[in-house]
């Protein structure tokens, strides 16, 4: 029973998705954790808080002003009673009004008053999903630390089809179990860091200068390190995937904050540098979006180095990670460019990678890297960005075994 002792408060808002609440409550006291679930007014219409009582055994808090409730247990009680805070479903309100700090019924109260870890299984409509609001709303909660499971592609209760569905109790339960329940598997208790995506540079408010990048090769190194029981911290660029489950993603937008984040991540045991980071930046980015003068031949934008992540932490004397690996995207003479890029950049290992066109690497799921050590270099057979990263990760967990935690 991996949530053995465990404590979850499960708050239901009202979407169809609570239909599947359930079926989560069931798997989590199977799991062996303690349940004890809020809902609000309009999960109720969905799911009976008679239902939940009966599957938790325990009772089900739903009124904010209740003298009995606030005898029993008060709302800020109720929060810090708790291991982990479970939104599901998360509506697109109750995601607002968690963003926003909105405290006007019993789950908003909750989820203001705690200090606890809160993971959120967003269900809403897909064009609400994509929403500029609910969007920036996501974007707010990420950098505060909140959790993100789903939601997943699918047809819609509504009629539609895209992302919005609620992720299933299975999933939810994957990722409440990878952060509760005590890590397996040969990574357990080692911490390691992972890089994905593009960096933004900012021109203006409005502009900025960014790259190809979609970060499915960093997320799946997160996703596959993680998975062999390692403690996850990803930080990544802009990028339209999911979170990798159990992992902890840490969203930044330029190559400084990029590196702000690695720093406060660490220590790590292995770090892995897969973003493809801005090499330059706008000298000084503009307050306000930059007229064009009608007439005027041309604009330069002057242009200033970016602090290079990898060579920095490699380079790092105390708090260096015991195994620093960086990528090497490459055009033409993948190999020996990676070679002495590893040397330039005093990482232990460069995964090189051929992104010319040709190779289809940028965007694309299929990756052809070769690996190079102090020992010499080998090429890996072409295979997903996922068999590359499980192939990484094996790799790396044999070499932290080889040493003590
Ligand atoms: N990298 C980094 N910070 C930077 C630039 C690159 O951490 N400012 C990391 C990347 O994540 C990758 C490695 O360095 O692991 C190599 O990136 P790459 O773009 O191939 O190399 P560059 O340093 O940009 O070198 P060049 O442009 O000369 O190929």
């Amino acid at each position: 029973m991996p949530l053995q002792g465990r404590r979850v408060l499960l708050i239901v808002t009202g979407g169809i998705a609570a239909c599947k609440v359930p079926e989560l409550v069931r798997l989590l006291r199977k799991a062996g954790a303690a349940v004890r679930c809020v809902m609000t007014e309009a999960a109720q219409e969905f799911v009976t808080p008679l239902t939940l009582s009966a599957l938790s055994e325990d009772k089900v808090y739903t009124d904010l002003f209740s003298l009995t409730d606030e005898a029993e247990m008060g709302h800020i009680e109720l929060s810090r009673d708790a291991d982990l805070l479970v939104v599901a479903p998360a509506t697109a309100n109750v995601l607002a009004r968690l963003a926003h700090g909105l405290a006007d019924d019993l789950a908003s109260t909750v989820l203001l008053a705690t200090d606890t870890e809160v993971l959120v299984a967003p269900a809403m409509n897909v064009r609400m999903w994509e929403h500029p609001a609910t969007q920036a709303n996501m974007k707010t909660l990420r950098a505060r630390g909140v959790q993100v499971v789903g939601p997943d592609e699918g047809d819609m209760a509504c009629g539609e089809y895209g992302f919005g569905r609620m992720a299933e109790p299975a999933a939810i339960l994957k990722a409440i179990e990878s952060r509760l329940g005590a890590p397996t598997g040969p990574l357990a208790g080692r911490r390691a860091l992972v890089t994905s995506g593009p960096t933004h540079e900012p021109i203006d408010p409005v502009r900025y200068i960014a790259n190809r990048s979609s970060g499915k090769q960093g997320h799946a190194i997160a996703a596959a390190l993680a998975a062999l029981g390692a403690d996850v911290t990803l930080v990544t660029g802009p990028v339209t995937l999911p979170d990798p489950p159990g992992v902890r993603v840490v969203p930044i937008e330029s190559a400084h904050d990029m590196l702000t984040a690695c720093r406060a991540a660490l220590p790590v045991d292995a770090a892995v540098f897969a973003a493809a980071v801005a090499d330059w930046r706008v000298a000084s980015s503009a307050d306000q979006k930059l007229k064009k003068t009608p007439g005027e031949a041309g604009a330069a934008l002057e242009l200033v180095e970016n602090p290079d992540i990898l060579a920095t932490v490699a380079g790092l004397g105390e708090g260096r990670p015991s195994l620093v690996v960086g990528f090497a995207a490459e055009t033409e003479h993948v190999v020996d460019h990676a070679r002495a890029k590893r040397a330039r950049k005093g990482c232990d290992w460069i995964l090189a990678n051929d992104v010319s066109a040709a190779a289809g690497t940028f965007g694309g799921d299929l990756n052809t890297v070769h690996l190079i050590t102090s020992e010499g270099e080998e090429s890996w057979p072409p295979g997903s960005k996922a068999d590359v990263a499980a192939r990484l990760a094996r790799r790396i967990a044999d070499t932290l075994g080889a040493a003590s935690p």
